[in-house]
């Protein structure tokens, strides 16, 4: 990081250690009390802690380039060099127009009978059971079958698509035993993608057909195939598996939530956000700034990589009052969980297709969760996950319809 302009308050924290990752919300909060911008010598970063910078960052790429890399280290900036969150306009919308039209409101149309049907078939099998594992035999279930049909990727090899995703995920991160254990696997995607996804093997109507066509027709240089299709592999399913397995432990903890939700299911999209919000799956990305950035409190020169805490800022008391508080009727809207500006996820619609068909169909069929052992987290770079979530689930009485208070 180049000297900055004005001095900063400065932090030791080690973002990335295990016990910070367990539980990070008290460590954000001193980031945040300490000032708008936070210096974290240790991996020679500036700490967006707050929501008005966080905001102010996603929003202007200008200031905040993604060009030179949305990690902490130059091994993950260099391979994801080229891909669609690696990039800036105007290559950037180059790269996301390819499937923009397969996750606009139109594709999700035709798309949600299917998915209705499937979180519901898939949430009356595991009631039924009574006992499960909420984050592996739901959480991870649905978004698995449903997204990898859409990606339309070969067979041989999508069993491990999500471990390749998790592991991308850790080499974002700074260069510690955790990143460097994911590097071969990270590895092993882009290898898998550029020698076995090829167009002749593509499931025909997959979105990686769609992107093999862009290079054909010359939409986007033949170069961009094979990190565009990371681009959509990678954030694909790990993190609505994320959301989904914290809804779950959340509405175990707050019945009275769940009562709420069950009583009046058009609650179900705020009590998703709320989720979002509260636990966000994507904790942290990088920018680097090409010009001053100055805000209340101080100033960063060009050339300094900043660090968004998306889970950060969706607790400032600033913006949230009482923000540790799970709230489905809370809001919420402006939540930084899907990012925003030019990056912000175009999974959203799909991510929030998925959810809204799952939280409907357990809000008519399941009247209460307890969790029947320790929920167990699996501690990653950037994203915030669940690996086990024990529950058993009292049935609702009339299964025909939600039950009202
Ligand atoms: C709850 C689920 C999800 C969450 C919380 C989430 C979160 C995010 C966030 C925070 C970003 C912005 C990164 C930045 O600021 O640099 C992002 C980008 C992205 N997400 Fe998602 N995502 C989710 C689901 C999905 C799904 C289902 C897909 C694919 C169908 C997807 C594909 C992408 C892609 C391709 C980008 C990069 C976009 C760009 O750089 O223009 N995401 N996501």
């Amino acid at each position: 990081m180049t000297s900055t302009t004005s001095a900063l308050h400065t932090s030791d924290i080690d973002l990335f250690s295990d016990e910070v990752l367990a539980n990070p919300y008290p460590h954000y909060r001193r980031l945040r009390d300490l000032g708008p911008l936070v210096e974290l010598p240790r991996y020679g970063v500036v700490a967006l802690a707050r929501y008005e910078q966080a905001r102010a960052a996603l929003e202007d790429w200008q200031t905040f380039s993604s060009a030179d890399g949305v990690g902490l280290n130059d091994i993950l900036n260099e391979a994801w060099q080229g891909t669609i969150i690696a990039s800036d306009p105007p290559y950037h919308g180059q790269l996301r127009s390819v499937l923009s039209e397969r996750l606009a409101p139109r594709a999700l149309r035709a798309m949600k009978p299917d998915i209705t049907e499937r979180s519901a078939a898939h949430v009356d099998a595991l009631v039924a059971r009574g006992s499960f594992d909420a984050v592996v035999d739901l959480a991870r279930a649905v978004p698995i079958s449903i997204v990898l049909d859409l990606l339309g990727f070969p067979e041989e090899g999508r069993d491990r698509l999500l471990e390749w995703a998790e592991g991308s995920f850790n080499v974002c991160g700074p260069e510690n035993r955790r990143m460097r254990d994911a590097l071969p696997v990270m590895q092993d995607l882009f290898e898998w993608l550029t020698t076995t996804c090829t167009p002749d093997r593509m499931v025909p109507g997959g979105f990686a057909t769609t992107i093999h066509e862009a290079a054909e027709r010359g939409d986007i240089p033949a170069e961009a195939v094979v990190p565009l299709m990371a681009g959509y592999a990678i954030p694909a399913m790990d993190t609505t598996i994320s959301a989904l397995g914290s809804a779950m432990k959340l509405f175990a903890e707050n019945p009275d939530q769940w009562d709420a939700v069950r009583a009046d299911p058009s609650l179900v999209p705020g009590a998703f956000n709320e989720v979002l919000r509260i636990e966000s799956p994507v904790q942290v990305f990088a920018r680097v700034t090409h010009r001053t950035y100055s805000t209340d409190g101080g100033s960063i020169p060009p050339g300094t990589r900043v660090v968004v805490l998306y889970g950060s800022a969706n607790r400032d008391e600033r913006r949230y009052p009482d923000p540790d508080r799970f709230d489905v009727r809370r809001d919420n809207v402006d939540h930084l969980a899907f990012g925003l500006g030019p990056h912000m996820c175009p999974g959203q619609g799909l991510a929030r297709l998925e959810a809204h068909a799952i939280l409907e169909a357990l809000a008519a069929r399941v009247e209460r969760w307890e969790l029947t052992g320790a929920p167990q987290r699996k501690l990653g770079n950037t994203t915030r996950s669940l690996d086990s979530l024990p529950v058993t689930v009292r049935r609702a009485p009339d299964l025909s319809r939600p039950v009202r208070n």
